[in-house]
């Protein structure tokens, strides 16, 4: 399995994300118009095994700057519960790890128990809190920040 970064200027790779991401969060997912600015100026990340499995958007916290937010997470529906969504945050904190950050938030739905058991089992919990209607009615969410 490899990772790597996807630059601004490979629309291609940033679509294959989109297309990916609609597949699994339907409406909630990033389009074009936002994922290319992020790609420029944050960090967005493809899986390979050998071809596309998986992806990572993750943003720099400005008011912590060693800390990353992961934005969003995924592995292609065919390919979940393989073990590829652990090997891939395990090379993923590495890369965080290279770049000088030294921790990674993010949010999750209470209810997304193989997230939230994959976080947790891959890495060290620091501070948990939960959002009551974070994104709106009844749209509730854990806050989770570990130490990379
Ligand atoms: C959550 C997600 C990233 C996990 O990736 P994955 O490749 O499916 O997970 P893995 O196969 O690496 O499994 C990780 C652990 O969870 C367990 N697991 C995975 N799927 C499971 C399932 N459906 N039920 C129970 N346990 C499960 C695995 O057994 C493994 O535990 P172990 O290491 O103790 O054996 C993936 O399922 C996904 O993309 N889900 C939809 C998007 C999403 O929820 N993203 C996170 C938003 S914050």
């Amino acid at each position: 399995m490899n990772i790597k970064r996807v630059k601004s200027k490979n629309i291609k790779c940033l679509n294959e994300i989109i297309t990916l991401e609609k597949k699994i969060f339907g409406d909630g997912g990033v389009n074009i118009w936002f994922l290319q600015p992020l790609s420029e100026y944050q960090l967005v990340y493809q899986c390979l095994n050998p071809s596309f499995v998986a992806y990572a958007i993750l943003l720099k916290d400005i008011k912590t700057p060693k800390k990353a937010y992961l934005f969003s997470f995924g592995v292609s529906l065919e390919s979940q519960n393989q073990g590829i969504g652990k090997e891939f945050l395990k090379k993923l904190i590495d890369e965080l790890n290279e770049l000088g950050f030294n921790h990674l938030e993010l949010t999750v739905s209470p209810k997304n128990k193989v997230a939230i058991y994959l976080y947790k089992k891959t890495m060290k919990l620091v501070s948990s809190e939960f959002i009551k209607h974070c994104y709106g009615e009844k749209e509730d969410r854990e806050k989770l920040c570990f130490e990379l």
